[in-house]
């Protein structure tokens, strides 16, 4: 039986529309889920949206619309930047959901039969814009006198009956998970963050509000409504089918990675282990945390209003070309900034010279002085055989790459073996070879066809359009560009189709 392999995005809130910072987390969920595709795995791969909680439920007042509809519209709509991003989801969650209302009854039920939750009235801290409680020390103070929370939200004094978990008891438990389980958060600094602030205490956490209606009701306890973030955290298992371990997509859970931004590596990595152990489900994997895409220095962010449509990139730089440069331009966990010289300078540099010629050039010579068919290997030399080697290493480096999400450093890899090719055409010189030596030019040329065949087959996660493209003229069959196939030696004398540049330069319009 093929392994399985979960992938999660976090749901997104649906309080206005999608942005580029949003699209990164879910493209870069998507080139692992496509990677273990083609490296063999049965992949569920799951994205949607987070709508309940008070932060929605004002963005829904503020349109002037009813919750549901307003929260119908804006998910249709990350929906359709997911699709026009390429983003492979299997399953588009929605906490609105009969199936998802139903799963977190369940799952509170569980944790309260376990004795972890009891009812209290909160008073402290709350952000909104964050859907989260702070303790007063957490908090800055403006000169003003009010106090923001450390993500720069502003917070509100709330006090209210509420039910609380008991997270508290949670603390050692937590510790001694991390400490056995020492890949569980990336990077790791973000691990040493988390294993400091539960160090430093767990209080117990308020898990129902009774001031606003939108959310799930508490089972047996009218007035309540969930916390969002328990409500929203549980979505990974009822896409599972949750609380029905029969279901065709239970054996998906636990969870392999969790992608998520920065800002939310408390709420996976310290509430929701909690939740499931006090609920007695096994927990997940990992949690891996993005670092943000920043706008003149600031983090991009709806509640902010410095946004960059993904829609907008893609339709004025080609998608693969945003997928790539997403991926390329900063490590995966740290800050990056976004701009527009940045990612003509990607598309320039690495698709259109050091990738795009290499290819043209190489089928071009194909098409013009082999007939247009795949040439044959000849007699091996040493040249040949250091970019085969290099060649033939890159699967297990790249895919090491991708398991601990450095996918810069994975691409950068691949990028070795380009330019280690385009050295070889340079020194080889087959358009050269032509004249003197037609057997050896063929080799030559052979040798490239495979290696580029190698580079494109590991970067169709990333680029899947152009990559197919490429693969198409490197006359390599359309179901056999799995990772295991390419042990599988091309035809030689086949027909290859006529070459066409896959990554023009891009060429600012004229103003
Ligand atoms: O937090 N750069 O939803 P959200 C990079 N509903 N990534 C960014 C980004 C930026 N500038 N801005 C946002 C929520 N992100 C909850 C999640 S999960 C059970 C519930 C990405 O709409 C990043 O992944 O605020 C961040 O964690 C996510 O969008 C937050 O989206
Ligand atoms: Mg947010």
């Amino acid at each position: 039986m093929t392994e399985k392999f979960y992938i999660t995005t976090p749901i997104y809130y649906v309080n206005g529309a999608p942005h580029i910072g949003h699209a990164y987390t879910s493209i870069a969920a998507d080139v692992m889920a496509r990677f273990k595709r083609l490296d063999g795995y049965d992949v569920f791969f799951l994205t949607g949206t987070d709508e309940h909680g008070q932060k929605v439920e004002q963005a829904a007042a503020a349109a002037g619309v009813d919750p549901q509809t307003f929260t119908d519209g804006i998910s249709a709509d990350f929906r359709a930047m997911s699709d026009a991003m390429g983003v492979s989801y299997d399953d588009w969650m929605r906490t609105t959901q009969e199936r998802h209302k139903m799963s977190c009854a369940e799952l509170w039920k569980r944790i309260e039969a376990n004795g972890d939750i009891y009812l209290g009235h909160y008073e402290g801290w709350y952000a909104v814009r964050d859907e989260a409680f702070y303790d007063e020390g957490e908090l800055t103070v403006r000169p003003d006198g009010s106090r923001v929370a450390p993500s720069g939200a502003p917070v509100e004094w709330v006090k209210e009956p509420s039910y609380f978990f008991k997270l508290s008891a949670w603390q050692d438990r937590l510790l001694a998970f991390y400490q056995e389980n020492p890949d569980f958060i990336a990077p790791s600094s973000r691990r040493n963050e988390v294993t400091s602030f539960v160090k430093g205490g767990l209080l117990d956490l308020s898990i129902s509000r009774t001031t606003f209606n939108w959310g799930i009701p508490v089972p047996g306890a009218p007035g309540h409504v969930m916390y969002v973030w328990l409500d929203a955290l549980n979505n990974y298992v009822t896409a599972c089918g949750f609380p029905d371990e029969a279901a065709p997509r239970w054996g998906f859970w636990p969870a392999d990675v969790h992608f998520v931004g920065k800002d939310i590596i408390r709420f996976h990595a310290v509430y929701w282990p909690a939740f499931l152990m006090a609920a007695g489900l096994p927990v997940p994997k990992r949690v891996t945390s993005n670092g943000w895409w920043l706008m003149d220095g600031e983090k991009m962010s709806k509640s902010l209003g410095n946004v960059v449509e993904p829609r907008k990139l893609a339709e004025i730089f080609g998608l693969d070309q945003i997928r790539y440069f997403l991926l390329r331009e900063k490590p995966f966990g740290a800050d990056g900034s976004l701009s527009h010289q940045a990612i003509i300078s990607r598309i320039n540099v690495d698709l259109a010279n050091d990738l795009g010629n290499l290819a043209q050039r190489t089928l071009s010579l194909v098409a013009r002085n082999c007939g247009g068919v795949l040439p044959a290997r000849g007699a091996v030399t040493a040249d040949d055989t250091t970019l085969q080697v290099a060649a033939d290493g890159l699967l297990a480096l790249v895919r090491g790459h991708v398991d601990r999400q450095t996918f810069h450093d994975g691409l950068e890899e691949i990028w070795k073996v380009i330019r280690a090719a385009n050295g070889y055409i340079d020194r080889q010189a087959p358009w050269a070879l032509n004249k003197t030596d037609k057997v050896r030019m063929g080799s030559v040329l052979r040798v490239l066809v495979d290696t580029i065949r190698v580079v494109a087959t590991l970067l169709q996660p990333v680029m899947p359009d152009s990559m197919a493209r490429m693969l198409d003229q490197l006359g390599v069959p359309a179901d056999g560009r799995g990772f295991a196939e390419l042990g599988v030696p091309l035809v030689d004398g086949q027909a290859l189709p006529p070459p066409q540049g896959v990554f023009p330069r891009y060429v600012e319009p004229a103003a």
